[in-house]
Formats: C-alpha cells, sequence, structure tokens
C-alpha cells in the first residue's frame, strides 16, 4: 500500500525529525516562539481556533468515538480483541483477515451482531465533527470506523473519507452484486443464516460488508483525498484511536511541521512517549514539543470541554438534543 513517493515524504520528513532532535540536544530548545499554540494545552487549541481561525482542520478517528455509542473498541481491555475466544480462530486479527474469511466466514457474520448493532446514535464526539463542519471550517473528516455514525450525524458524504470501508452495502465476492444495508442487517440478525449468500440463483456467491479486511487494499478516496488535503491541513485533531493500523496511522506525519496538532483519547498513544503503542512522532511528550496536545479523558468529555472554551457549548448541546429526538422517535435507517 506504500508507493515510492510518499516512503520518500515519509524518510525525509524522519530525517528532518532527526536533525531537528540532533539541534536541540547541541543547540538547546527549539525557541517556543515558533509554536502556534500560545499554550501547550486544549486552551490553547481553543485561542488557536479563535484567533488564527483555521478553515481547513482535518480530524481523524477510530472506535473510542463510538464506545459510549455501545459499539466496543478492538484493543482496549475489554475490546473486539479481548473477546473471540470461542470462534477457535489462529489470532484475534484473523476475523477481519481476508484470506481467512475466504475460507471460514462463519465467524465473522456470527461476531457482526457485535459489530453492527441496531439503533446505534452518534455521539457528543460526532456531533463535535458535525459543528465543524457547519461552521465551515472542516475539511475533511479521516474515520476508521465502520458504523457510519458519521451520517448518521448528517455529515455530507463528500466530508468523509471511511478509510476502512463501512458497512453501508455490501458486495457479492463472486458476481459484485451490490446489497444494502438493510438486506446485509436483516441476514446478520436472521437466526437461520449464518453465511449471506448472493440471491442470483446462478451465483449463490457469499456477499460481504463493504468494510475493508486485512489484506485487502484502502480505499481510492482514501490516497486521493490525503494527498490533497494534508498539506493544506491548518489543525489535526485525532480522536479516540491507538494509531497503530497504517497506513491511517502514519496520517499524522502528513501535516506541515507547524501545524497544532490535537490528540483527545483515554491513553497516550502514537507519542515518542514510552507508552506510545507506536511512535508516529507526536511529540506531546517530548521537550521539543511546540505543537501537540494530548487531552486524556473520553472523546465526549474532550470535544465539551473543547466546545465550552470556544462559547459552543450552547450549539453542541443542542445538536445533540436534536439527535437524541431524532433517533429516539424514528431509528436510523442508514
Ligand atoms: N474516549 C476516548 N478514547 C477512547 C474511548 C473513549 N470513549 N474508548 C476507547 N478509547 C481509546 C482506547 O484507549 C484506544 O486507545 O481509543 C483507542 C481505540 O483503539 P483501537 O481499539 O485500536 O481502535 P482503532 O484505533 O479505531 O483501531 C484501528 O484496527 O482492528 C482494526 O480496522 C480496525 O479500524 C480498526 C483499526
Amino acid at each position: 500500500m506504500f508507493n515510492r513517493e510518499k516512503v520518500s515524504n515519509i524518510y525525509s520528513k524522519f530525517v528532518q525529525s532527526f536533525e531537528n532532535a540532533l539541534n536541540t540536544v547541541v543547540y538547546g530548545e527549539k525557541p517556543s516562539t515558533l509554536s502556534k499554540l500560545s499554550e501547550l494545552s486544549l486552551k490553547g487549541v481553543a485561542n488557536y481556533i479563535k484567533e488564527c481561525k483555521p478553515k481547513n482542520v482535518i480530524v481523524m478517528t477510530g472506535a473510542g468515538t463510538s464506545t459510549s455509542a455501545g459499539i466496543p473498541d478492538f484493543r482496549s481491555s475489554t475490546g473486539v480483541y479481548s473477546c473471540l475466544q470461542e470462534y477457535n480462530l489462529p489470532h484475534p486479527q484473523a476475523i477481519f483477515d481476508i484470506s481467512y474469511f475466504e475460507s471460514h466466514p462463519e465467524p465473522f457474520f456470527r461476531f457482526a451482531k457485535t459489530l453492527f448493532p441496531k439503533n446505534v446514535k452518534p455521539t457528543p464526539a460526532h456531533y463535535f465533527v458535525k459543528l465543524l463542519e457547519k461552521k465551515g471550517i472542516l475539511k475533511r473528516w479521516y474515520t476508521q470506523n465502520i458504523d457510519a455514525l458519521e451520517f448518521l450525524a448528517g455529515m455530507p458524504e463528500e466530508k468523509v473519507v471511511t478509510a476502512h470501508g463501512s458497512h453501508l452495502t455490501s458486495t457479492c465476492r463472486s458476481c459484485g452484486k451490490k446489497y444494502d444495508r438493510k438486506w446485509m442487517t436483516e441476514k446478520i440478525f436472521d437466526p437461520n443464516t449464518l453465511v449471506p449468500h448472493c440471491d442470483t440463483e446462478s451465483c449463490r456467491g457469499v456477499v460481504k460488508p463493504d468494510i475493508i479486511f486485512f489484506g485487502e487494499a484502502l480505499p481510492r478516496r482514501f490516497m486521493t483525498c490525503s494527498f490533497e488535503d494534508f498539506p493544506k491541513c491548518d489543525l489535526l485533531i485525532i480522536m479516540g484511536t491507538s494509531l497503530v493500523v497504517q497506513p491511517f496511522a502514519a496520517l499524522v506525519h502528513e501535516v506541515a511541521d507547524d501545524v497544532p496538532r490535537l490528540l483527545i483519547n483515554l491513553e497516550d498513544v502514537g507519542g515518542d512517549s514510552p507508552a506510545g503503542a507506536s511512535s508516529t512522532g507526536l511529540c506531546y511528550a517530548r521537550k521539543d514539543n511546540m505543537r501537540d496536545v494530548f487531552w486524556k479523558g473520553t472523546c465526549d468529555e474532550g470535544v465539551k470541554a473543547l466546545a465550552e472554551l470556544l462559547d459552543w457549548e450552547l450549539e453542541l448541546q443542542e445538536m445533540i438534543a436534536e439527535g437524541e429526538v431524532k433517533f429516539t422517535t424514528a431509528p436510523p435507517n442508514v
């Protein structure tokens, strides 16, 4: 999935950050005046939004934005990968591995009831990103989630990149026939269906939701949009992800070196800090940090705290309340 240009781009950034680190060791701290943030905190990010008025904000999200909607994440202690013992998989991620699926589709479809619960609703974190779009400052929302809650929160399709696909549609593995979410949901919750098959008599192939399995290429739109968007990004907000899956996690590198990056997460990830599961280069724990902020907590609490600092809390509360009414009266038909 890496192309030569992208790899050399990441390598040159690595050399750059290594030289910066070396300079810091030899010549001392980088002057903090280079920072665009008045302070390396949520308040500093709020001040930046109010005073510098970024208009190409990019948001990157993972499963942590949907846990409060009742959808488990993957790698925390109660996540998907901790509760798959009954499926006798060679390893937990096999349930999303395309080569394993080809020969053993049953475990995925048995588990799909948990992965695709009915009547889920967007969370405050989803509505906060919708608020950014409503204010005309969201460039794009890159999500790893397949639950389509971004669209239930009212996001226009062109503003969202579903990097790992979504279960809005499904495709027959043999003839390519497309099926909608309603069809697949009925199959998944039908006690008499173990594996959904194509309803074309002459085909009867296995129908798989259009989510990206390990071993499958990411949607072309992921590449085309990220190449266009990230060089223009003037604020990166990362929420609810362990930043361990590539190439999504590497997007963190793709913004310019002085662009502020805010991580809202229950645990510190993606940084050079010892706890960081992988070093995607977030510098919030480094002495020479001048642009990264890590806000430790839930996505919902983090966006509410940021909305308060921006004087947006009433607007956010109204959107959440409207969503509550909308989805309590009529279940989502996405
Ligand atoms: N608020 C903030 N952070 C949270 C919350 C929450 N309510 N709930 C969980 N988290 C954090 C966890 O601590 C963890 O760091 O969100 C992160 C979720 O990480 P993962 O479970 O690894 O999920 P994600 O990063 O989305 O996984 C990426 O891996 O299995 C593949 O394709 C799958 O898209 C998925 C990809």
